[in-house]
């Protein structure tokens, strides 16, 4: 077993079914907000949802760009989202990504980098998905970005 495998298997999976509602909900929620990807050039459509402490939801989804660099992650839409409706308290957010079968897609650096800057007061549970939900990960920021960059 490698370091990667290893670390991976640390983490809890569980399926759509052991998942507690409200987290089912947010996956839920960031299927449905992949749908509006805009993804001409990967036709990879990432659907995020963040649940607020306050119990709010907010979605993201992936916007592409063709300078490629200006796109922006499905995290980080989420994140901008909460941010412009005053929001900055998050419990978890749901990830759904096309990976191809088994592959569970999770957040790129830059976007674990943002997430680490909401969860300096708390970690934020990450569940991570699949694109049919037959794989679910549960995670957290800190799990995901150990030692991040903080001023
Ligand atoms: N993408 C996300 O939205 N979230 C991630 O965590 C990884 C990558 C998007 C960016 C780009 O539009 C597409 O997936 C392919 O990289």
């Amino acid at each position: 077993m490698d370091k990667v495998d290893f670390i991976r298997k640390k983490m809890k999976e569980c399926t759509l079914q052991d998942l507690p509602q409200g987290q089912r909900e947010l996956l839920l929620a960031a299927e449905k907000a992949a749908m509006n990807s805009y993804s001409p050039y990967s036709g990879f459509k990432v659907g995020a949802a963040l649940l607020a402490s306050s119990g709010e939801m907010f979605t993201g989804t992936n916007v592409e760009n063709a300078g490629y660099s200006p796109t922006i992650c499905a995290e980080r839409a989420a994140i901008v989202s909460a941010c412009s409706s005053g929001v900055q308290d998050f419990q978890a957010i749901a990830v759904i990504s096309p990976s191809s079968g088994d592959t569970v897609g999770s957040p790129c650096g830059v976007c674990r980098q943002v997430l680490s800057e909401f969860s300096k007061d708390g970690d934020i549970t990450v569940i991570l998905s699949n694109a049919t939900k037959s794989r679910i990960i549960i995670t957290s920021v800190a799990e995901l970005l150990p030692l991040p960059f903080r001023l």
